[in-house]
């Protein structure tokens, strides 16, 4: 089966409310241990490379990478540039064979966001491949912070709606208070559902995204503690969070850092019950490993698309 764009997967992602895994990619075992999940739980799935990912493995890699994983798996697979800052990084991604590309205008004033993103959305769609634009920017919801700062940082459902139809972006991400890392809330989880459904009743059948959608799941914040790490004070998004939000028209969940966590987590154990070995597949076989399982955990219990391809 060739690469697919997210187009199919987010129509149906949105007409029976759940979302589709965008899990971040750098190496072959994160690749691999994604790819079996998916394929055991028959999952749709987008693999996403950064610019980081690409300076780190090399584009070509990561794509030969992604060829591997489409013949191993036989499973609908989306290849997308998470993040990409310009129009020459999308332009890359969409030559080099991506299926999806993501333009990051969020930091940008609204005009120049529209512009750059209709720029890429003209150069991808002429060669068949989607895009993802981002509105808004991603910030935990502060105990302190106030109406007024959370309308200036977060998506405003109305200009979401002018800039959907000024672009004609295949999918938007929306800030609601989400953030990149381990580290989203001080204090108690809370996302923004209000806005999200005002977004949604605005456009209809219209796929949205989430970035800093991981959970930061305990049990690996509480293995790289004992075993000699220091990620105290981690917090995510809680899976109910996110399994409402698969609900509310939001059709793509990113996921990073729990596969960080799971993979480190899971080299430290190894190396401090076993001194002794220096062989990496002896680690990285068992980090592969549990990468498969956090994201088996995934597929069925907070993006609910298990069977769905
Ligand atoms: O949102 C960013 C992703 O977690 C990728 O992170 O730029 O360190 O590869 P990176
Ligand atoms: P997390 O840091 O929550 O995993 O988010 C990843 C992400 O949004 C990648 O674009
Ligand atoms: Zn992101």
């Amino acid at each position: 089966m060739p690469l697919v764009t997210s187009k199919e997967m987010f129509k149906k992602a949105y007409e029976e409310q759940y979302a589709v895994g965008a899990f971040n990619v750098n190496n072959m075992e994160i690749i691999q241990g994604i790819v079996d999940a998916a394929k055991e739980e028959q999952a749709p799935l987008i693999l996403q490379v950064s610019a980081g990912a690409r300076k780190y493995a090399k584009h070509v890699y990561l794509v030969k990478l992604v060829e591997a994983a489409l013949e191993d798996s036989n499973l609908p697979i989306c290849l997308h540039l998470d993040h990409g800052e310009d129009f020459e990084i999308c332009k890359s991604c969409v030559d080099g064979g991506f299926t999806s590309v993501m333009i990051d205008g969020s930091k940008l004033p609204f005009e120049e966001n529209v512009k750059l993103t209709k720029q890429v959305v003209d150069y991808a769609h002429e060669r068949g491949v989607v895009v993802e634009a981002e509105l808004g920017r991603l910030a935990g919801i502060e105990d302190a912070i106030s109406v007024a700062e959370r309308d200036a940082t977060f998506t405003d459902p109305d200009q979401a709606v002018e800039f959907v139809e000024r672009t004609n972006v295949d999918s938007l991400a929306i800030a609601i208070g989400t953030s990149h890392g381990a580290f989203k809330f001080k204090g108690e989880p809370m996302l923004d559902f209000e806005r999200l459904e005002k977004i949604t009743n605005l456009l209809p059948g219209y796929p949205l995204v989430l970035h800093g959608a991981s959970t930061v799941l305990p049990e690996f914040v509480e293995l790289c503690n004992t075993y000699g790490g220091n990620v105290a004070g981690a917090k995510g998004v809680p899976e109910e969070m996110l399994l409402r939000a698969g609900k509310l028209g939001v059709c793509k969940i990113n996921i990073d850092t729990d596969l960080r966590l799971a993979m480190t987590a899971s080299i430290r154990k190894h190396l401090h019950e076993h001194p002794e070995d220096f062989d990496p597949r002896k680690y990285l076989g068992p980090a592969r490993e549990a990468i498969k399982n956090m994201v088996k955990h995934k597929i069925k219990n907070v993006l609910n698309c298990s069977g769905k391809i």
